[in-house]
């Protein structure tokens, strides 16, 4: 199939690989040129806009930071929706508010194109092998003619309503996460002082009831961030998890209640950032609270 990926961040170039790798016609764009070229390396075509990608495909796929970043790629002159995208598969993976794709879904069917939203768990390496988990919305017929290339991008996908249920339910996904980040990182403050190996300390966390699949996943990164290391390369890092508890946030607010824990774990990674953390990967954030409590200390 001719598909086109709009956007080529760390999640949208591996998808990309990954695509080309199952055997489809690729085409690519990003804003920042260069992140075409190990795409173009591995045979994908490259569009000059989002609109001359949409017009030489035959399926789009995109997923970028937030609202604002598919306002830029898929509205004005030359942006998805400019191009000729009747009758063609939309297919977008960003994790906002579930009114920003809702809305998106109005532009794109006012162009006579089917539109499925369809955000994801999982981070760069299920994502290069296929393994994501899906959480579509979108009407029956409109997720079935998409599901097969979402099978191909993901281990696991579900349908759970129209367009915007995806979305709520990815939220509801990663919340748990970002708070238990948080909470390892107070649980960590209190048995730190025992001298116990962080690593094996992770795998008998991940052995109580208290243990998240976090731990069996990432469980060894978590335990080099307690251990004083930097976390390698962000996957997913802070400033992206900040966006999206502020987006939870947000989107509690709009169901007319609050969210007292994604507000306060919010408020807490945004002193992480402030305190230079933001372009760390997530998984060394547990170790944000313990490094401010031995600072504190040190002042006292
Ligand atoms: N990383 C993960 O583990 C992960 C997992 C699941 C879901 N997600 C979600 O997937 C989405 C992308 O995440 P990511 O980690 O791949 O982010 P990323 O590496 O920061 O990439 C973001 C992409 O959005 C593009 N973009 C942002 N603002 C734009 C604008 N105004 N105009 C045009 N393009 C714009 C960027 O283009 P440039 O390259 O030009 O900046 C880039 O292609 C986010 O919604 C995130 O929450 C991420």
């Amino acid at each position: 199939m001719r598909v086109g990926v709009a956007g080529l961040g760390r999640m949208g170039a591996a998808i990309a690989a990954r695509l080309i790798e199952v055997g489809h016609d690729l085409t690519v764009w990003n804003r920042a040129p260069g992140k075409v070229e190990p795409l173009a390396a591995a045979g994908a075509k490259v569009a000059a806009s989002p609109a001359g990608l949409a017009t030489q495909v035959e399926a789009i796929v995109t997923i970028l930071t937030n609202r604002d970043a598919i306002a830029a790629v898929y509205d004005g002159p030359s942006g998805l929706l400019a191009g000729s995208v009747k009758g063609k598969l939309v297919i977008d993976m960003s994790t906002v508010q579930p009114e920003t794709e809702v809305a998106l879904a109005e532009r794109v069917r006012a162009k006579g194109a089917t539109f499925v939203e369809c955000p994801v768990g999982g981070t760069v390496g299920p994502a290069r092998e296929g393994k994501l988990l899906g959480v579509a919305g979108g009407a029956a017929e409109d997720f079935a003619r998409a599901k097969p290339l979402l099978a191909q991008m993901c281990r696991r996908v579900e349908h759970v309503g129209p367009v915007g249920a995806g979305s709520s339910m990815k939220l509801a996904l990663n919340l748990p996460l970002m708070v238990y980040y948080q909470a390892m990182g107070e649980a960590y403050v209190l048995c730190r002082h025992l001298g116990l190996d962080p690593k094996w300390l992770m795998e008998l966390m991940a052995d109580t009831s208290g243990g998240p699949n976090i731990l069996k996943v990432r469980g060894p990164k978590i335990a080099e961030a307690l251990a004083g290391g930097d976390g390698g390369p962000p996957a997913f890092d802070v400033d992206s998890i900040r966006k999206d508890l502020a987006t939870m946030a947000a989107e509690g607010r709009a169901r007319g209640t609050r969210l007292p824990l994604a507000e306060q774990t919010l408020a807490i990674f945004d002193e992480a950032a402030k305190d230079g953390w933001g372009k760390r990967d997530g998984a060394a954030l547990p170790a944000y609270w313990p490094m401010r409590a031995s600072r504190d200390k040190e002042k006292r």
